[in-house]
């Protein structure tokens, strides 16, 4: 299936890459969202002769380079497993979304969740985005990389006074509003401060984002949001409040669509919610139409940001207002991989049964996406050669049957030693790490042009219990 959506792929750039100018940039500006990569080696030396420029994590002489650096002069540098970013893919796929509304009022607010290294916030600030944050953890974030307050928007169900208390003095633009029991906190904490907390109610549309279960949230079984009929009622409630100044209608239905119609089957419920809101007097400055635009990780076909722009601009109308995204995955997903080295080859034998491993040294707890959701990423040798291939399970280290990066996967015959870049791992990936088997987080690496820095240095042991003691009564 992958192989023919990848020929199906290859024919179609080969079509219009004979068009004008105008055309293939269009066609690059497409493709450069997608991680079109591929295990069949002859697909994939073909698709690179046809677009030698669609992404920035390309084979160049047989070797797999980020931008102008060998992946494996930062592993020799570096040590395995570790992250790496490009900072042309992650600037290009920015300006790709933000200028798509061009010619609307709007703010691109990255969802720091997705990636929130405080280079990356860093490079998106002054790129013009701002950031949506779902802690106090990630304001901290965004402040410390330099993201303008007025620029933060401030979502999650579960906000705790002290959270509330640190965006308030931290004067961001937008409290995205999930209960009314958080409305009445807010309103009292900002009434101890003396400010007025500035609010949009996330409103729970109840539309089915046609996504995985686990990240669905727009549905009325979600926990998110509050039910969009009950909302009128909130921010007339709002309204009378002393502390509350109410300014927005926010939503965000879920993550990885691959389908417009959700988002639009959205925006007229909230138009519609604004126009109620308008008939009694409240006028709504913002609309938050949250994140979600899905990427290719294997054979889907998400909408390009600009198709996704177009939809909504038509489906906006008139309606004044500033229109407010959290796009996180389309942006930084196929901006980044995690590489990887195998450790070691095996063979597990019963009865007529044999299982292939490829054991690395990178485990669900460095990238957790594959265990939890039974996500696809795209494994590929980081030096090409003529392999042969057979069926394997690409495993890591950890104590879990579930530690899998890829499971019955037509791969090259790989050795001890090889390193393997782990695709479309730049969101949901180091930001959903933990330390599970008492593994040290793995480094972070940008590559600019030619150069590469660490932006975040690997764990030490030390690190691993770094605010843990034994206490007095355990002492022998
Ligand atoms: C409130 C909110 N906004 C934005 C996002 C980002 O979504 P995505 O990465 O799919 O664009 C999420 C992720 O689930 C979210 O929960």
């Amino acid at each position: 299936m992958r192989v023919k959506n990848l020929k199906r792929q290859a024919s179609d750039i080969s079509a219009l890459l004979h068009e004008s100018s105008n055309k293939k940039q269009e066609v690059l500006d497409c493709y450069l969202y997608q991680n079109v990569t591929s295990t069949h080696k002859a697909l994939t030396c073909s698709l690179s002769a046809l677009i030698p420029i669609m992404n920035h994590f390309q084979y160049k002489n047989g070797e797999l380079f980020c931008e102008d650096v060998p992946v494996s002069e930062i592993a020799k540098e570096l040590g395995t497993p570790f992250y790496l970013y490009s900072k042309a893919t992650l600037t290009r796929h920015f300006n790709a979304f933000d200028t798509s509304f061009d010619g609307v009022d709007h703010l691109t607010c990255f969802a720091v969740k997705s990636c929130s290294n405080i280079a990356i916030l860093s490079l998106f600030g002054n790129l013009g985005g701002g950031a949506d944050i779902v802690s106090g953890g990630e304001l901290f974030r965004a402040l410390k990389a330099g993201v303008d307050p007025k620029r933060i928007i401030y979502s999650g169900v579960g906000k705790t006074e002290e959270e509330l208390r640190y965006g308030l003095k931290s004067g961001i633009l937008l409290f995205n509003v999930e209960s009314e029991q958080e409305l009445c906190r807010l309103n009292n904490v900002a009434g101890d401060m003396g400010v007025k907390a500035p609010v949009a109610f996330r409103v729970n549309p109840d539309v089915d984002a046609k996504t995985h279960a686990y990240i669905s949230t727009g549905l009325a079984k979600n926990k998110f949001g509050i039910p969009i009929n009950e909302a009128p009622d909130l921010y007339l409630q709002a309204e009378g409040m002393a502390n509350i100044e109410v300014k927005g209608v926010s939503c965000h239905i879920g993550s990885q669509l691959t389908l417009i119609s959700p988002f639009i089957e959205t925006l007229q419920k909230l138009k519609d919610l604004v126009g109620l809101l308008a008939d009694n007097g409240i006028s709504i400055q913002y609309i938050d139409l949250g994140g979600g635009v899905g990427i290719v990780y294997d054979d889907e076909n998400p909408p390009h940001p600009k198709e996704y722009a177009e939809a909504i601009k038509d489906e906006l109308g008139g309606l004044d207002v500033t229109l407010i995204f959290e796009p996180g995955r389309v942006i930084v997903g196929n901006a980044g991989i995690m590489v990887t080295e195998v450790q070691y080859t095996k063979t597990n034998r019963g009865g007529d049964k044999e299982k292939h491993f490829v054991v690395v040294d990178a485990g669900m707890n460095d990238l957790t996406r594959p265990s939890l959701y039974g996500s696809f990423h795209g494994v590929q040798p980081v030096k090409e050669a003529n392999y042969t291939s057979q069926v394997v399970d690409i495993v890591g280290p950890i104590c879990e049957t579930g530690d899998f990066i890829a499971k019955d996967r037509d791969f090259p015959d790989v050795e001890q030693g090889d390193l393997l870049a782990v695709m479309s791992a730049g969101a949901y990936g180091f930001t959903m790490a933990s330390n599970y088997n008492s593994r040290p987080r793995v480094a972070e690496v940008m590559v600019a042009g030619d150069t590469f820095k660490i932006i975040r240095l690997r764990e030490t042991m030390d690190q691993l219990i770094r605010g843990e003691s034994i206490p007095d009564f355990l002492e022998k």
